[in-house]
C-alpha cells in the first residue's frame, strides 16, 4: 500500500513522478503529493483524493517552482489519520527543508513522538510518517550528512518502511531505505529512479536494483551507493526488469478489469505451456524442489492466503484431497498468525499471493518456516518478498494485473493448484486416481477455448447485470468445489459495486440465511452436473418458495427445472472438478457489468489497495 516515486536527473522531475504515480495508484489512491527542490527551495504540493486532483493543482503552479530535476512523490492508502491534505505525503521537518515519502507503518511512532516534541518538533498531521521526518531531521542537525542521518534514524524505527528523503541543502541526492516494504532503484544514464513497483519506471529503464531489508541507498544522477545494516558499502546487483510497457495499456478496453478478464484464455495457455503436453504425459513442474521421497512423506498440507488468493486455496483443498488423499487445511493468513499452529517437516505449507507482498501472508509464512515445513509459494510476482521466502517457487505468469479486483491472477492460481496436485499425485506412491488425473489434464487443455466461448458472447450476462443492478443485497450459493466460487463471486461484487453480497454453502441456507429471503434478495446459484447438482437444485427450490429471484450459473438445466430460474447463464460442458475455472468468469463479468452500469470506479474501488502491506 502507498506508492512512492523518486527521480533525480535531467528531466522535469514532476513529469516523471506524476506519470510513475499514475501507475502506482493501485497501491492507494486516497491522496497524493510531491516535493520538488528547485532554485534552492523546497516546494511541496498535496491534494486529497485521486492523483488527478494533485495534477490539477500543479497545472496552475508557476513554472519556476515546479521546474526541478529532483523530487519525490507519493500516493497514499491511509493507515494513520484521515485521507486529508494535511495527512498526505510528503511530510517535512519544522523548517520544511527535509521531506519524506513513506510506505509502511512506523510501529513505535507514539514512543518516539514525546521526545521529539520536547525537542521542539511541531507535528501537523496524525500520521506515523511525520515522526520519521522529524527524527531524521534531528539526526541531520547533528551529522550534516543526509545518508548518515537516515542510517542513524532507521536504527530507532520499528515496523515496516520504504521511504525516500530529500534535503534542501543537498539537492544532488535522494536517500532511500527499506524494511519489509518494497522499493526498487531504476538505473538510468545520467538519471536514476526510485519506485515502489516496476510499472512506475519501466518506460524509462529496464534495469533496476531491488533494495533489500535494512539497506539504505544514496542515489545521485550518476551514482547509486547501497549500504547494509552495518553501514558497509555493498556491491550493486543490477537486474533486468521483467515487464514491457505495453502490459500497462488497456488495449482498447474500457477498464483494466475487463481487459484482464478477457486475457484469461491466454493466461491459462501460459500457465500450462511446457507443463502439460498431453493427457497421457506426466506434469512437469521443475519449480517444485521436493524429492519423490520427501513428497511421499508429506502427510499434511496447509494453505495460507488472503482474499481472492484464499478462495483459490479453498478450491485447492478439494483438488488436493481428491487427487493426493493428503488432508488440507486452508486458513486466512491473518488467522494463522500469532497462535501455535501445528506443522512440522512433513507439512507442506503453500502460500498463495498475487502480489507476493501481502503482510499477513508474509508473517504467516515466516511463522511456518520456523517449524521446518517446506514452503511453496504460488505468486504472480517472482521478484516479491514472499518469493524470496520460498523453498519452492511457482510463478503463475499471469502478467501484471492492474485492476485492484483480482481476476486473471485467480485463474492462474487455480491452474497452478491443479498442476501441483497432479504433480504431487503422480510423483508420490499415494497416487490412486489416474483416470481422474487424465480427465483433468484433458479438460485443462481445452479450457482456453471454453473460456473463449463465454467471453465471445457476454450479452446475456450484461442484460442480467443491468436487470439486477438496483438490488442492495445478494446471496451466492454453491456446494462442493464451487462453494469457493460462490465466495469469490460475492467478493468481486462487493469490492467493485459496494453491493452487499454473501457466499454460502447452499446446504447452509436453511440453517439461518434463509430468514433473509424475499423478493428483495436475489440468490445466485452455481450448479454443475455432478454429485451435488440435485442438492443445489433443492436449495434453489427452497429459495424460490421464499420469493427470492433466482439466477442460475450452470452447464445444464433439464426440462423440469427450466422455469425455476428467473435468469440463467449456461456455460460449456465441463466436469465438476474443473468447473470453478469456468464458472468464475461468469461471476467476474457479472460483477464488472453491475459496477460499470452503476458508474462505480471499477479499477480503483474505494477504500481498497492492490497490495496490502500492513497487518
Ligand atoms: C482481490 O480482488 C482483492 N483485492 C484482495 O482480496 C486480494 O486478493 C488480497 O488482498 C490478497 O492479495 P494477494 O493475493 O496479493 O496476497
Amino acid at each position: 500500500m502507498c506508492g512512492i516515486v523518486g527521480y533525480i536527473g535531467k528531466k522535469r522531475a514532476v513529469d516523471v513522478i506524476l506519470k510513475g504515480l499514475s501507475y502506482l495508484e493501485y497501491r492507494g489512491y486516497d491522496s497524493a503529493g510531491v516535493a520538488l527542490i528547485s532554485n534552492n527551495a523546497v516546494h511541496i504540493y498535496k491534494a486529497p483524493g485521486k492523483l488527478s486532483n494533485l495534477k490539477e493543482i500543479l497545472s496552475q503552479e508557476k513554472e519556476e517552482n515546479i521546474n526541478a530535476n529532483i523530487g519525490i512523490g507519493h500516493t497514499r492508502w491511509a493507515t494513520h489519520g484521515l485521507p486529508t491534505e494535511v495527512n498526505a505525503h510528503p511530510h517535512h521537518c519544522n523548517c520544511g527543508s527535509l521531506t519524506i515519502v513513506h510506505n509502511g507503518i512506523i510501529e513505535n511512532y507514539k514512543d518516539l513522538k514525546p521526545d521529539l516534541e520536547k525537542k521542539g518538533c511541531k507535528f501537523l498531521s496524525q500520521t506515523d510518517t511525520e515522526v520519521a521526518a522529524h527524527l531524521i531531521a534531528h539526526e541531520f542537525a547533528d551529522t550534516k550528512d543526509l545518508l548518515k542521518a537516515v542510517q542513524n534514524a532507521v536504527k530507532k524505527l520499528k515496523g515496516a518502511y520504504a521511504f525516500c528523503v530529500t534535503h534542501k541543502t543537498m539537492p544532488d541526492r535522494i536517500i532511500a531505505a527499506r524494511k519489509n516494504a518494497p522499493l526498487i532503484i531504476g538505473v538510468g544514464e545520467g538519471e536514476n529512479f526510485i519506485a515502489s513497483d516496476i510499472p512506475a519506471i519501466i518506460e524509462y529503464t529496464k534495469k533496476a536494483i531491488y533494495l533489500s531489508d535494512n539497506q539504505v541507498a544514496e542515489i545521485k544522477t550518476d551514482s547509486i551507493k547501497i549500504y547494509d545494516k552495518n553501514n558497509n558499502l555493498i556491491a550493486n546487483k543490477i537486474e533486468n526488469l521483467p515487464f514491457e510497457p505495453i502490459a500497462l495499456s488497456k488495449m482498447g478496453y474500457k477498464h483494466f478489469m475487463l481487459k484482464e478478464i478477457h486475457e484469461q484464455p491466454d493466461v491459462v495457455r501460459n500457465v500450462l505451456i511446457d507443463k502439460i503436453k498431453s493427457e497421457n504425459l506426466a506434469v512437469v513442474l521443475d519449480d517444485v524442489k521436493l524429492s519423490k521421497e520427501q513428497l511421499t512423506k508429506i502427510n499434511r498440507i496447509q494453505i495460507i492466503a488472503c482474499g481472492t488468493s484464499l478462495h483459490a486455496g479453498l478450491v485447492g483443498k478439494y483438488i488436493f484431497e481428491e487427487l493426493t488423499g493428503i488432508p488440507v487445511d486452508v486458513e486466512a493468513s491473518s488467522e494463522y498468525i500469532y497462535r501455535n499452529t501445528i506443522a512440522d517437516e512433513n507439512t507442506l505449507v503453500i502460500g498463495i499471493s498475487q502480489s507476493g507482498e501481502t503482510a499477513d501472508t508474509i508473517t504467516a509464512i515466516k511463522q511456518a518456516k520456523e517449524k521446518n515445513s517446506h514452503i511453496l509459494i504460488i505468486t504472480n510476482r517472482k521478484d516479491s518478498a514472499m518469493a524470496r521466502l520460498a523453498d519452492s517457487l511457482l510463478p503463475v505468469n499471469a502478467g501484471i494485473e492492474v485492476s485492484v479486483a483480482a481476476t486473471k491472477s485467480y485463474m492462474a492460481q487455480l491452474l497452478s493448484l491443479y498442476l501441483l496436485a497432479i504433480y504431487m499425485a503422480e510423483n508420490s506412491t499415494k497416487c490412486n486416481n489416474s483416470s481422474l488425473i487424465k480427465e483433468i489434464k484433458k479438460e485443462l487443455l481445452t479450457l482456453p477455448s471454453k473460456l473463449e466461448t463465454i467471453l465471445n458472447d457476454t450479452k446475456n450476462i450484461e442484460n442480467i447485470a443491468k436487470k439486477y443492478s438496483s438490488f442492495k443485497n445478494f446471496i451466492f450459493i454453491a456446494r462442493g468445489i464451487n462453494y469457493p466460487t460462490a465466495l469469490e463471486g460475492a467478493l468481486k461484487l462487493k469490492e467493485i459495486s459496494y453491493i452487499n453480497a454473501t457466499g454460502y454453502p447452499a446446504g447452509e441456507l436453511k440453517h439461518g440465511p434463509i430468514a433473509m429471503l424475499d423478493e428483495t434478495m436475489p440468490v445466485l446459484a452455481i450448479l454443475n452436473e455432478g454429485v451435488v447438482y440435485d442438492k443445489v437444485l433443492s436449495n434453489c427450490e427452497e429459495a424460490k418458495a421464499r420469493q427470492a429471484k433466482l439466477i442460475g450459473v450452470t452447464n445444464f438445466i433439464d426440462e423440469k427445472h427450466k422455469n425455476l430460474f428467473d435468469d440463467a447463464v449456461i456455460i460449456p460442458e465441463i466436469p465438476d472438478i474443473v468447473s470453478p475455472a469456468l464458472n468464475i468468469v461468469v461471476l467476474q463479468l457479472l460483477a464488472y457489468h453491475i459496477s460499470e452500469y452503476l458508474g462505480k470506479d471499477v479499477d480503483q474501488p474505494r477504500n481498497l489497495a492492490k497490495s496490502v502491506t500492513v497487518e
